[in-house]
């Protein structure tokens, strides 16, 4: 059984194949022509952080497989009344065959996983948010073919998204220019930043310098927020902007997360300009976790 609680848990292989099935998945999807490898089999998803996207991308996707999905959240679950998380994975993973969770510390989607009889995907914590990375990559192959060799430059939080670019870089053999403000850079052991891989920019311009892939996220992470007017003045500088994307490769493209705040961490002229990929990244996020839901219950079928 497989877990994937972070984004080197699957092999360069396994990339290999999921960028691949992504693209068929979505071939079908595009074509109305069913695709229902999951008939019977139900996904837990459980929030202890808000979403629009993951929520959506998990259940339309499980659906379209031919599953079904049951939605937790803290308030309407005992795990807001302090049930142990490893009582409940005992229970909820008797009852159900796959699990997505989006939580705080790591440390709990890995107690959870532990007590876990089914595979437990990481829907995003802290420190991590591995579908972010694969629908990222897999957009980026979309539009451009293969990541490896290539550049992206990070610009603002060294947060989860920074983290698990890191371990996708170190892994799939491309390199991320970082630039962070001083207090808020990665956590180099955390993203298990290779010295071929990774490069730290004290300057986000300098960072953008030769980039094939501009990328950011929002300045205050969910479950930070109260240092967000401390993060509203060090993130000052790291806005992507016109001038971070001249410097940048002429081909390259810009990509978020999202949600986006226009004015912060990105100027609206590049998210809704000619390079911004966003919307495709957002679909993606189901297409990709579709290719995911599908390898870890049933393995490798093409
Ligand atoms: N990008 C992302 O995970 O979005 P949500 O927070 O809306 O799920
Ligand atoms: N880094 C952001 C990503 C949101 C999808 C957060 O953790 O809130």
């Amino acid at each position: 059984m497989k877990h994937y609680l972070q984004f080197n848990d699957l092999s360069a292989d396994e990339y290999t194949y999921l960028f691949e099935r992504a693209a068929l998945i979505k071939k079908k999807f595009k074509a109305y022509e069913k695709h229902h490898p999951l008939v019977d089999r139900t996904l837990a998803m459980i929030f202890e952080k808000a979403s629009t996207r993951t929520r959506v991308s998990f259940e339309a996707g499980m659906y379209q497989l031919g599953g079904s999905v049951v939605h937790l959240t803290t308030g309407d679950s005992q795990l807001g009344r302090a049930e142990p998380i490893e009582d409940s994975a005992k229970v909820i993973s008797r009852m159900v065959d796959l699990v997505m969770i989006r939580t705080y510390e790591q440390s709990k989607i890995e107690s959870f996983a532990a007590n876990s009889r089914v595979p437990v995907i990481n829907g995003l914590t802290n420190e991590y948010h591995p579908c972010q990375i694969l629908a990222d990559i897999f957009t980026f192959i979309e539009h451009r073919g293969s990541i490896a060799g290539k550049t992206v430059a990070w610009v603002g939080d060294g947060n989860n998204m920074a983290n698990t670019w890191l371990q996708a870089a170190a892994l799939l053999g491309f390199k991320v220019h970082v630039s962070t403000p001083r207090g808020y850079e990665v956590d180099e052991k955390l993203a298990g930043a290779t010295a071929g891989s990774y490069q730290f920019f004290s300057d986000p311009l300098e960072a953008c310098k030769g980039a094939d892939l501009v990328t950011t996220d929002v300045w205050t992470s969910m479950g930070y927020e109260a240092e967000n007017e401390a993060r509203k003045k060090a993130f000052a500088d790291w806005r992507v902007d016109a001038e971070m994307m001249a410097v940048a490769r002429p081909d390259a493209l810009f990509m978020h997360c999202l949600p986006a705040h226009r004015g912060e961490e990105v100027e609206a002229d590049v998210i809704d300009g000619p390079q911004s990929v966003v919307w495709d990244e957002a679909e993606n996020r189901m297409h990709a976790q579709k290719a995911l839901m599908e390898y870890l219950l049933l393995g490798k079928v093409a």
